[in-house]
């Protein structure tokens, strides 16, 4: 039978007063997969571990098939838990490492053989059942730990990053295969991760946390088109959304002005958000536009378009990444760097670029990022910082537009380029995170 899962107001404190998790409501109903994504460090295992019952939630309740089961012994959870760390028995066969609960539950030795041979099979390992772990490769001992959670047909799999040990290649090939197997089992599973390709890959919804604190659930459609906050919005995709800062001008008579810097955009009074956006006339909002949302154009003034200049090309064979100097202020989301960014805010990333591009030593502790980028800015400084309602944080830089362009395009650094913005794309966020147009459609 397979599991439902609901958590009502869940709350975790450590003894030594962290905060893992913090008041944390979902529901995962039976046979879906459901995806729990942030951070390291924002309380995904935590999450996890209470509706295993190796942690006890310090307030709110756990509901299994609907019951509350904060009480109950992780052993009568019907839950089976693939680690990270999977750690197979080294001194067994993967027969006996994947058939080791069933022995432990005294079932028959030729009962057990056939199901050991038929999950193994499922899981393409199936000639493999006479090896020692170690004559595995790191994707074969993954199926092995996967087929010793399978094996006692679970009601619920919980599964805490099974694949961010493997290479990038195998990570993508078994992320399919795990996703096809659970969904043909039709066994509910919670899925944690810290990357974001996976979950928009695997989930059927997606949960993404931040610091304990749950910030939206949906279909990947869902979590992706209209993201709940500007956490959400900077975390998921690739390239990341470029995220704006616009001062709101309404004009009555024809439109809702956003300016970036000295370019601005119209939003026509017949756009439904025009009046939510309308609401912060005279003040800054964030505008959020997806690569995907900017289409070059042959130079014109609409009040559709931004003009840039090449600052740099980022080549991925199949596309090129033209990043553009705008003259705008970005707002650029914490924490959204898998490790915590050490030292400066500035992400990994942007050092690594200002390390290439300015010929610079990379930035340690107390780096400006403005002034590691070479020039002075007008609107913003880096530390300009504002709190969102989540505790999280953002920060102001120069801004650097991303656009997907064909591959290798004859452009150079410093080249012209206009761009056309899809102006239905763009989403509003207000200077704490939330999203403006909530509410609608
Ligand atoms: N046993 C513990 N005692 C104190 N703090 C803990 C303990 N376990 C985890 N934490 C803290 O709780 C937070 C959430 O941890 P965790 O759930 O492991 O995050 P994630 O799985 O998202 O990386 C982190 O700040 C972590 O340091
Ligand atoms: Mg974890």
């Amino acid at each position: 039978m397979t599991t439902t899962v609901a958590l009502k107001d869940v709350t975790k404190v450590f003894p030594d007063g962290t905060v893992a998790v913090d008041n944390v409501s979902f529901d995962v109903a039976a046979g879906e997969f459901m995806v729990l994504l942030g951070p390291s460090g924002c309380g995904k295992s935590t999450v996890l571990r209470m509706i295993a019952g190796l942690e006890d939630a310090s307030d709110g309740i756990i509901l299994l098939n609907g019951e509350a089961a904060n009480d109950l012994p992780p052993r009568e959870r019907g839950v089976a838990m693939v680690f990270q760390d999977f750690a197979l028995y080294p001194h067994m066969t993967v027969a006996d490492n994947i058939g080791f609960p069933l022995r432990l539950s005294g079932v028959d030795p030729g009962v057990r053989s056939e199901q050991v041979a038929q999950i193994a099979s499922a899981l393409g390992i199936g000639d493999v059942l006479g090896r020692k772990p170690s004559q595995l490769s790191g994707g074969q001992r993954q199926r092995v730990a996967m087929g010793r959670a399978i094996v006692r047909r679970p009601g619920l799999f919980l599964m805490d990053e099974p694949l961010s040990n493997l290479d990038s290649g195998l990570r993508a090939e078994l992320r399919a295969e795990i996703a096809g197997l659970v969904r043909e089992l039709g066994v509910t599973c919670v899925y944690v991760t810290h990357d974001q390709a996976e979950a928009l890959t695997m989930a059927d919804r997606v949960a993404i946390m931040r610091r304990g604190v749950l910030q939206d659930v949906g279909t990947p459609t869902q979590v992706y088109g209209r993201p709940a906050t500007l956490y959400v919005a900077a975390f998921l995709g690739s390239p990341r959304m470029n995220l704006l800062e616009a001062s709101v001008y309404v004009s009555l008579d024809r439109h809702v002005a956003l300016h970036f810097g000295d370019q601005s955009l119209y939003l026509p009074w017949n756009d439904v958000r025009a009046r939510h956006v309308a609401h912060f006339h005279g003040e800054r909002i964030i505008v959020g536009i997806r690569a995907e949302a900017l289409i070059p154009v042959v130079s014109s003034a609409e009040g559709d378009v931004i003009h840039g200049r090449v600052r740099y090309l980022e080549h991925h064979g199949h596309e090129t990444l033209a990043f553009l100097d705008i003259g705008a202020t970005a707002v650029v989301v914490d924490e959204m760097a898998t490790q915590p960014a050490s030292g400066s805010g500035a992400p990994n990333g942007l050092r690594r670029l200002v390390s290439r591009f300015a010929g610079r030593a990379v930035g340690g502790p107390g780096t400006d990022d403005v002034a590691s980028h070479g020039r002075a800015h007008q609107n913003g400084s880096a530390e300009s910082r504002f709190t969102p309602s989540d505790g999280g944080r953002h920060h102001r830089r120069p801004a650097e537009l991303v656009v997907r362009l064909a591959p290798y395009p004859a452009l150079t650094q410093g080249t012209p380029l206009a761009v056309r913005v899809r102006m239905e794309a763009l989403h509003f966020f207000d200077e704490r995170g939330k999203r403006i147009d909530v509410g609608m459609h």
